[in-house]
């Protein structure tokens, strides 16, 4: 039931304050200034001894995998790689004794990442599976898991699962790392920042206006690039498979700054850029990243926060549009940012009268290789 939402895409984005909280539900404890999943079957003494982690999946939940990267290694401290599915069930990598595979998948039943699991398992692997579907193929067969309790995820495109997926990995994340080198008062403040996501992820919704707007200027589009650095490239390459999903519209994402390694050739007055370009470290970086496309005729289109309204003025003076979100701490950006993606597709889609919850030639779960 789509309720009073046109697309069953659409009643998912803005379910995401919800499913984000269902995904936190009794996992976030304060005692321990830790997390605690109910599923993992293994204990911490066998986890501690884990000296990499293999992310695997395809499509979105590869991208989740992605910005899992970046969690895991910044707060765990552990060497992370993370493999389209469907490349690693043929690849015969060198993998050592003490290596967890992931396996992220919204359905638990595509084909690829079953074969990834079932190879890994068959090497002796320990495996773990992110899944959301209850029972699924690959949630049995995993030794253990979290499941996301995102709810029904209708829409073909995959939205809430993302949020949830990303959500996960960031508490398994704080978990390893409490195993390891991370501090009772740093997991303690990244836990108090979780708390406040289903609040945060509220007012983000609030940029749907922005995004209309921006929607209207670049649905004609032949061609959009998407460029963000650190966990916000990962959310550059998933907003570039949204819009291609469901409008159809050719879209890449880059690190911001391997523009000038070569896609820069394609910018042109009809080729949009969409820079996530929140404040923090890199801000600056992004913003010399973004001027070269400015000088060189291309529409620019900036998501950044609201607040700071001298570096609001500088960068208006730069783009063409501004999508503001609101200011949170660099690891959870890809939460953040990932949500006027998901609504610019949406609305490049139905303003292109593409159908939106069942975009051509997709299936909603891909069980053959
Ligand atoms: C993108 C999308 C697909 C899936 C991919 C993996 O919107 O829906 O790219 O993410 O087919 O599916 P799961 O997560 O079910 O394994």
């Amino acid at each position: 039931d789509r309720g009073e939402f046109a697309h069953h895409m659409l009643k998912e984005i803005f379910e995401q304050p919800d499913s984000l909280e269902n995904a936190m539900r009794g996992r976030l404890v304060e005692a321990d200034a830790s997390t605690h999943f109910g599923g993992l079957n293994l204990d911490p003494q066998k986890l501690r001894q884990a000296e990499r982690i293999i992310l695997t999946g395809c499509g979105t939940s590869y991208h989740a995998a992605l910005v899992g990267e970046y969690l895991f290694e910044e707060f765990a401290r552990i060497p992370v790689e993370v493999e389209y599915a469907s490349e690693f069930r043929y690849r015969n990598p060198p993998i050592d004794r003490n290596t967890i595979v992931i396996a992220i998948t919204q359905s638990g039943e595509t084909a690829d990442t079953l074969a990834a699991l079932r190879e890994s398992k068959r090497k002796g692997h320990t495996t773990l599976a992110l899944c959301n579907v209850v029972g699924s193929t690959i949630a049995r067969e995993a030794d253990g898991g979290v499941y996301l309790h995102a709810g029904p995820e209708i829409g073909v495109a995959s939205t809430k699962a993302f949020t949830s997926q990303v959500t996960v990995l960031a508490m398994l994340a704080i978990y390893f790392g409490r195993l390891r080198h991370l501090s009772a008062l740093q997991g303690m403040q990244m836990i108090e920042r979780m708390r406040q996501l289903p609040e945060i992820i509220r007012e983000t919704l609030t940029c749907y206006d922005d995004v209309r707007r921006v929607a209207q200027r670049i649905h004609t589009a032949r061609s959009v690039l998407y460029l963000g650095r650190n966990y916000l490239y990962p959310v550059a390459l998933e907003g570039a498979l949204k819009l291609k999903e469901i409008s159809y519209i050719h879209a890449e994402g880059y690190p911001a700054a391997e523009m000038k390694h070569g896609p820069i050739a394609l910018v042109d007055a009809d080729t949009p850029s969409i820079f996530l370009i929140p404040r923090g470290g890199l801000f600056e970086k992004v913003m010399s990243n973004l001027e070269e496309v400015k000088a060189r005729g291309g529409p620019v289109i900036a998501i950044t926060n609201d607040g700071d309204e001298s570096q609001l003025a500088h960068l208006r003076a730069k783009c063409d549009e501004l999508i503001l979100v609101p200011e949170v701490p660099e690891f959870l950006q890809p939460l953040i940012c990932s949500i006027p993606l998901q609504l610019l597709a949406y609305e490049i889609a139905v303003l292109r009268g593409c159908d939106v919850d069942k975009p051509r030639n997709l299936a909603k779960s891909v069980t053959v290789e």
